[in-house]
């Protein structure tokens, strides 16, 4: 088998990267944009030992589940792995891929995997960043070449309407685009120099531009930060903080983090990995005390803001890394919240964790497959349940929010 080579395959089933899996002379085929029970003839483009990534070049027979994409951009983007999936399968794959993930690499029942929740599945990232040479689009799949986009189907509207007016590229490199959702703001940070007229012109439309000089971020426009609400919280939001792409999918996720913490009024509470304070804050009305911990100076300057700005007295903060301060708090909380980066947690929390003692440890996710490994490592506490939340819907991924009982 080699690059090029075309034949005819059966599209078995789905990968856990949303691409058709078939199996053909001991050869394993993985086929982007096909779905189970579809028959394609795919175009070889990589090929390891007997591992062989295709595309298809034509369907010899669709799948009943296969919906025409409305987004003009989607087979040269690839951005959406799933757009091509009728939503309701979307959420059945990935709800099958947390439990089969869990059984694989926790070792736990599939029956710990609650429903899926989902909210909005278009127009609902409320973040995005494009990539600028020429033109305003995102890198392809696996290539640094940048596929024009005019109108993201994923991306919230207002987002779209203000890229849609940049008119000079030529001296900017990116533009990271951050509507909220709940307010009018809508902020830019632009890496290069926008023109004077795309400058004025962009002044009626948004509520904040940012420029970024040797790696700085200066404000050269409106105010310094986004404000977006979940509940009955306001969130500022400073341009380098980490804030949940999916606003109504965070909101659904956060009312779940509350109910598998079942808080009350003597509560000691950790946030790790808190970023602008977002879950801490949201559960905050109930426990003695919150302490949240996070990396980033940016989400802490905006977690000390919003806990005045929602005159919340019961929580403090600590910038740091997670793994350098958990050993040396002089904080004994009886219930933990985790939601660290893909990557999961590092050795030294995990221990951290074992020995807490706590009562309670809720896990947010947004890799089933590290969150395994780690639920796995996690060997003082029980997994009670599990439940997926669509937040990225369209493409592969997907988040999820785990109860730990000590044992
Ligand atoms: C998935 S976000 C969660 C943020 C927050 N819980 C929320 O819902 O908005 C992960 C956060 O962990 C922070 N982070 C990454 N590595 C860290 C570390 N080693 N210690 C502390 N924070 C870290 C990132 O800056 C980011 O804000």
């Amino acid at each position: 088998m080699k690059t090029g080579d075309v034949l005819t395959v059966d599209i078995i089933s789905l990968d856990h990267f949303g691409r058709g899996i078939a199996k053909k002379d001991n050869f394993i085929f993985f086929v982007s944009n096909a779905l189970p029970l579809e028959i394609v003839d795919i175009k070889v483009v990589k090929v390891k030992k007997n591992i062989i990534e295709a595309e298809v070049c034509k369907y010899l027979k669709k799948s009943s589940d296969r919906v025409v994409v409305s987004c003009p951009f989607y087979e040269e983007c690839g951005g959406c792995d799933l757009l091509h999936l009728n939503y309701n399968k979307q959420l059945d794959y990935k709800q099958n891929k947390v439990k089969e993930i869990m059984r694989k690499f926790a070792n736990l029942d599939g029956d710990k995997v609650k429903d899926i929740k989902h909210a909005n599945n278009c127009h609902y990232r409320n973040k995005v960043i494009f990539k600028v040479d020429d033109k305003i689009g995102f890198y392809k799949k696996k290539s640094n070449d940048i596929v024009e986009v005019k109108e993201c189907y994923i991306s919230d509207e207002r987002i779209n309407k203000v890229i849609s007016l940049i008119r000079d590229t030529s001296n900017i490199k990116e533009i990271m685009v951050r509507a909220s959702k709940y307010t009018n703001d809508l902020m830019m940070v632009v890496d290069g120099v926008l023109s004077r007229e795309d400058l004025n012109f962009l002044k009626e439309y948004v509520t904040s531009i940012y420029v970024k000089e040797n790696n700085k971020l200066r404000n050269i426009y409106g105010h310094d930060a986004c404000y977006e609400k979940l509940g009955n919280y306001v969130y500022k939001i400073l341009p380098d903080a980490f804030f949940q792409v999916n606003t109504d999918c965070a909101k659904l996720m956060y009312d779940q983090v509350k109910e598998y913490l079942s808080l009350d009024i003597n509560d000691v509470v950790l946030d790790l990995y808190c970023g602008t304070g977002s879950i801490g804050i949201y559960i905050s009305d109930v426990p003695k005390k919150v302490l949240g911990i996070e990396v980033n100076r940016d989400a802490i300057t905006s977690a000390l803001e919003n806990a005045k700005i929602n005159e919340v007295s019961n929580i403090d903060f600590i910038c740091d890394k997670v793994e350098n301060v958990v050993n040396k708090l002089d904080y004994i909380p009886n219930k933990i919240v985790v939601d660290p980066p893909r990557s999961g947690l590092d050795g030294k929390t995990v221990s951290y964790l074992n020995d807490s003692g706590a009562d309670i440890i809720v896990y947010v996710s947004c890799d089933p497959v590290t969150l395994a490994r780690d639920l796995k490592l996690l060997d003082n506490y029980e997994v009670i349940e599990i439940t997926p939340f669509d937040m990225f819907s369209n493409t592969y991924h997907v988040e999820c929010v785990c109860l730990l009982n000590l044992r």
